[in-house]
Order: C-alpha cells, then sequence, then structure tokens
C-alpha cells in the first residue's frame, strides 16, 4: 500500500470482504451442484463443478489472506459470509441447465462487483489488491462464458 488513508482503506477491506462472503457462499453452492447434479450431463458438471468449487476455495483464502496483509479482519464465520453476501444459496432442486446458468450468472455478479472493487483498490492506492482482484475478473468472466455456452448447447 502507498497510501494509508483510513476511509479508503476501509473501503478496500469491505470490498473485499463482500467478494470473500460471496466466493463462500459460491463455493458451497458449487459443492451442493457437485453433489446433485442429475441427468445426462452427471460426469461432466460433477467434474466441473469439483473444479469450480476447488477454485472458489482458492479464492476465499487468497481474499481472505489479502484483508489481513493489508491490516484488516476477514470475515470468518459462515453467519458472517450469509449476512454480507448478495450472492443466494441453491436449493439443490435446480435442473442441470438452471444449475450451469446459476452458477454463471453469480460469475457475472461477481465481475461487476470486482469492477467497483478495482476501482476502490485503485483509488486508495493499493495496486497489489487491485491486480489480484483483476486476476479474479479475468478468470470468471472466461468462467461465465464456458458455462453459458455449454447451457446454450
Ligand atoms: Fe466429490
Amino acid at each position: 500500500m502507498t497510501k494509508t488513508n483510513p476511509a479508503e482503506t476501509a473501503s478496500v477491506h469491505a470490498a473485499l470482504n463482500l467478494q470473500l462472503a460471496n466466493w463462500s457462499v459460491l463455493y458451497a453452492k458449487l459443492q451442493q451442484y457437485h453433489w446433485l447434479v442429475k441427468g445426462p450431463h452427471f460426469f461432466t458438471l460433477h467434474a466441473k463443478f469439483q473444479e469450480l468449487y476447488e477454485d472458489a476455495a482458492a479464492r476465499v483464502d487468497e481474499l481472505a489472506e489479502r484483508v489481513l496483509a493489508t491490516g484488516g479482519r476477514p470475515l470468518a464465520t459462515m453467519r458472517e459470509f450469509l449476512d454480507a453476501a448478495t450472492l443466494e444459496e441453491g436449493s439443490g432442486d435446480e435442473s442441470a441447465i438452471e444449475m450451469v446458468l446459476n452458477v454463471a450468472s453469480d460469475y457475472r455478479t461477481l465481475a461487476q462487483e470486482l469492477g467497483h472493487a478495482i476501482a476502490d483498490a485503485e483509488h486508495a492506492g493499493d495496486g497489489v489488491t487491485a491486480d489480484l482482484l483483476l486476476g479474479i475478473r479475468e478468470s470468471i468472466e472466461k468462467h461465465a462464458w464456458m458455462l453459458e455456452a455449454f447451457a446454450s448447447a
């Protein structure tokens, strides 16, 4: 961090914690879908959802540790995650295609929120956080595209 304006730092921590909460909800949803997906695409989606929940677990850890590395306190309980999250949990009763589209939509929501978070981090002079978030955004826009392509087949 090249600047230490407390209000700007707090806004970066809030943006990181929103991402952390949403990635935690998405992690649980992806594992739920990995378990409960049904139908002719079971093997494909069972494996894809596992790949994506493992990616989500890594995001959760890197976001929380970025909060700590910049002097903040990460959200760290299921209750805190659910209270802060803007993403919704899954029901597990969705069709396979609904699951795919639901996850794609969540990635689009995260990408949009990341745009605001990146701007906050840049405004605060925190290029390292901005770079971390930009990398996440690049990755999930690719996930969203692939899931949408799968669902449109
Ligand atoms: Fe498994």
